[in-house]
């Protein structure tokens, strides 16, 4: 595993304590209203796409981390595994979910699920081990089974991300510590082509302010009938204020 990887998973496991107060805007993510406004908007965009998505039956979450999505999931689907290769991270998790604790990179599911979920880890995910990643991803869905992702939209860039290049960047902690970890930010469009050739058919968007690239699909060939409708294009709408760091 690389030095850029092992340290990815330490800062993960660090801001574990912290990391929940990004998604709900709070401390050093507090926004001003009208940006907080926005970023709920999207948030709410997002949760309904994957209400809608009916998750249902088995899931699979890989690195769920502390369980902001996870907690979705349990009330959707009739079951869920969550990954994650931080045990400070799953001890903030819910245990309406089977928490596994393992490394994506090295992890072999020994079944297979309806649907592979996993958000806000896809950009975190080096280009060397990109295939791998969708191989697991591949290997942990049954014949027809459907994929739900969740990111940071292309346009994002980190509050506390600085020195970006090469697909990484330095992250701090509250406290000050800093780390170098792998962060890129995908184009819908450019994420679904780039996935097609690993077997895959996705129907990816931004969310209406920008925030979040989400979306879904299956493996190609093998669920034709259960494919989700084309998105419609992304509505226009700025992004100021937005913030930043999943
Ligand atoms: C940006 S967080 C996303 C957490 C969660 N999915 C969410 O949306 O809130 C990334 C997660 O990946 C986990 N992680 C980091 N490296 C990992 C690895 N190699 N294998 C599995 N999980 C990893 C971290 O512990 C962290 O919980």
């Amino acid at each position: 595993m690389s030095d850029v990887l092992r340290e990815q998973k330490r800062y993960y496991a660090e801001r574990a304590p912290e990391y929940d107060d990004w998604w709900y805007r709070r401390g050093r993510y507090e926004l001003e209203p009208e940006a907080l406004a926005r970023w709920r908007a999207d948030v709410a965009e997002t949760e309904a796409a994957l209400e809608g998505f009916a998750p249902g039956g088995s899931v699979l979450e890989l690195a769920a981390g502390t369980g902001i999505w996870t907690r979705r999931l349990v009330g959707l689907a009739d079951r869920v595994v969550a990954v994650d290769a931080n045990a400070e991270t799953l001890a903030l998790n819910t245990s309406d979910a089977e928490l596994v604790r393992a490394d994506v990179f090295e992890w072999e599911p020994a079944e297979r699920f309806d649907l592979v979920f996993f958000s806000f880890w896809l950009s975190h995910v080096p280009e060397e081990r990109f295939d791998e990643f969708w191989s697991l991803v591949r290997a942990a869905l049954v014949p027809r089974g459907r994929v739900f992702l969740v990111d940071s939209g292309a346009g994002d860039t980190a509050h506390t991300g600085t020195d970006q290049a090469d697909g990484e960047e330095t992250r701090s902690l509250a406290g000050g510590r800093t780390f170098r970890i792998v962060k890129r930010r995908w184009r819908h469009d450019e994420l679904a082509e780039r996935v097609r050739p690993l077997g895959f058919e996705l129907a990816l968007r931004d969310s209406a302010n920008g925030h979040f690239l989400y979306g879904a699909g299956s493996v190609v060939g093998e669920a034709d009938d259960a494919r989700p409708e084309t998105p419609a294009p992304p509505a226009p709408g700025g992004a100021e204020g937005r913030s930043r760091d999943g």
